[in-house]
């Protein structure tokens, strides 16, 4: 199953596969891997749940066509990180549209819970995924080595910020994030002092605001402190995503000659400048600012 149709080249394959309609799309690709994924039944059938799944992910490789072409054309065997990767559904479906047919490049899965990480591994070694890894540790601890695409998918809260301050740290050439649940702006929103009022405290009066508006103003620190750090930013809506409240894709383009120079973006201080009228700063900011790098 591994590596096969290489003489179709893979940016073609994955497009045609990926524009295909779901019905007609796996029986051509991996109905086996589908399978040990669970995502299919051993009738080759798609439960709801497997299709759903399946859209959200082909959805989201399909977004990211436009990077992984660049990536590999920039870098003869790049390593995607999938950081909070899970059952590496992600991972699975990647290498078998892309990094398989393509005959390079690697893929590691970072994820703290092992009994998903031993699955995963037997699964890679089982279908042949030789270029495949996997670090069983919480993000904080995990080296990945190096790393050119990051990507995380509905990781939860300050997940996906352990996930910027990883691909920073790699100084990865893209990073792409659909964020998840974000709790930690909502709780530092509601330790606002009550009195004398906060000019804008009717946006965060109530609790479900408070979890609303915590989650925006999150996504909008994180684009703002990608864009400090030299990366063009595109934020957008993951529409295909019907099933998902979490519908937003920050998707992160290290800008060329910004590569190992200071940034002349404005990002830095429309940042501080949030930060002064909403003085709820974010684990991700307050990591950085003690590092020294905002
Ligand atoms: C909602 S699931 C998403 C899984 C996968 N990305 C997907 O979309 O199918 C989030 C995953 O992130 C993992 N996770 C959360 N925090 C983590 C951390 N700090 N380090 C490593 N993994 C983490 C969880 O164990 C869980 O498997």
């Amino acid at each position: 199953m591994a590596d096969a149709g290489k003489s179709v080249s893979p940016s073609e394959r994955a497009k045609h596969l990926l524009h295909a309609e779901l019905e007609t799309l796996w029986p051509t690709q991996s109905p086996e891997l589908l399978k040990a994924l669970h995502l299919l039944t051993r009738e080759g059938h798609l439960n709801q749940d497997a299709r759903r799944k399946l859209k959200q992910v082909y959805h989201f490789v399909r977004l990211l066509l436009p990077v992984l072409e660049k990536i590999h054309a920039e870098v003869e065997s790049p390593t995607i990180v999938d950081v909070g990767s899970g059952k590496s559904y992600l991972g699975f479906l990647l290498y078998d549209l892309w990094n398989g047919p393509l005959g390079r490049g690697e893929i590691a899965n970072i994820e703290s819970r092992p009994e998903l990480v031993a699955n995963a591994r037997a699964l890679a070694e089982k279908v042949g995924f030789d270029r495949m890894r996997f670090v069983d540790r919480p993000i904080r601890e995990a080296d990945p080595g190096p790393t050119d695409l990051l990507v995380a998918l509905h990781a939860c809260d300050t997940a996906t910020d352990d996930a910027i301050l990883l691909a920073l740290e790699k100084d990865a050439r893209a990073i792409a994030l659909v964020p998840c649940c974000q709790a930690e702006v909502s709780r530092l929103l509601s330790g606002i002092p009550k009195e004398p009022k906060h000019p804008l405290w009717r946006l965060w009066r109530y609790p479900l605001h408070s979890r609303e508006f915590g989650s925006h103003f999150t996504n909008a620190l994180r684009a703002l402190v990608l864009e400090a750090m030299g990366y063009k930013v595109t934020v957008t809506e993951l529409s295909g995503w019907e099933h998902s409240l979490k519908n937003e894709l920050i998707l992160a383009v290290k800008k060329p000659e910004e590569k190992g120079a200071p940034t002349t973006s404005p990002a830095r201080e429309w940042l501080a400048d949030l930060l002064r009228t909403i003085p709820a700063e974010p684990m991700l900011v307050r990591e950085l600012r003690a590092r020294g790098k905002l």
